[in-house]
């Protein structure tokens, strides 16, 4: 008689939630995504702009990333109200999940960088990487708002992020 087959255990999920006005972040976001995807193959990895993306969506994941500008000193507005929607919902039915950060910024990113660790450490979300800050070096306004284009060696530490959270998840190291 053929024993039974075991179910096969559901396919982990990395979400990586982003926002960006000009183009850096979210080119961080797919380079993270993409490298991320080819590290763990067997992993569902889902990119969604932080105003699609629901408390549901934080509950389902395995591993998060967050990646934004910083505007004004602060995390962009849009990526705020995510955190704003979603805080309470997802609170205390987060902990202990995997996390990592991307900040564009023009020359700073620390004040975004610390408002998304403190919401983070409220979530008691487990930080797995240092966060990475690209600075677009962008200083006036035309060069602030136009497209951005990001060197490779920037996308490549996205890279490098991906696929560390993903292959971090897909070891069960985290
Ligand atoms: C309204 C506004 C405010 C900004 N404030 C800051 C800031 O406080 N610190 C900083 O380093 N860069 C600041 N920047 C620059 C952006 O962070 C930078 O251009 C970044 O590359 C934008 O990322 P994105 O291309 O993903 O939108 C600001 C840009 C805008 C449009």
């Amino acid at each position: 008689m053929q024993a039974p087959r075991e179910a096969a255990p559901p396919a982990r999920t990395l979400l990586i939630v982003w926002w960006s006005a000009t183009g850096a972040a979210r080119a961080l976001a797919e380079a993270a995504e993409r490298a991320a995807g080819a590290s763990a193959p067997e992993m569902i990895i889902r990119r969604v702009r932080c105003d699609q993306t629901t408390d549901n969506d934080l509950l389902r994941a395995d591993a998060l990333i967050f990646a934004c500008p910083e505007m004004l000193g602060s995390m962009a507005g849009m990526m705020k109200d995510f955190f704003d929607r979603t805080y309470y919902p997802a609170f205390e039915r987060l902990a202990g999940k995997p996390y990592a950060l991307i900040v564009s910024a023009g020359s700073d990113g620390q004040g975004a960088i610390r408002q998304m660790q403190r919401i983070a450490a409220g979530w008691r979300l487990r930080p797995v990487a240092e966060p990475l800050l690209v600075c677009t070096h962008a200083q006036s306004a035309e060069a602030i708002l136009a497209d951005k284009r990001l060197p490779d060696s920037a996308l490549e530490q996205a890279r490098e992020l991906g696929a560390a959270i993903a292959s971090g998840v897909s070891l069960g190291i985290w």
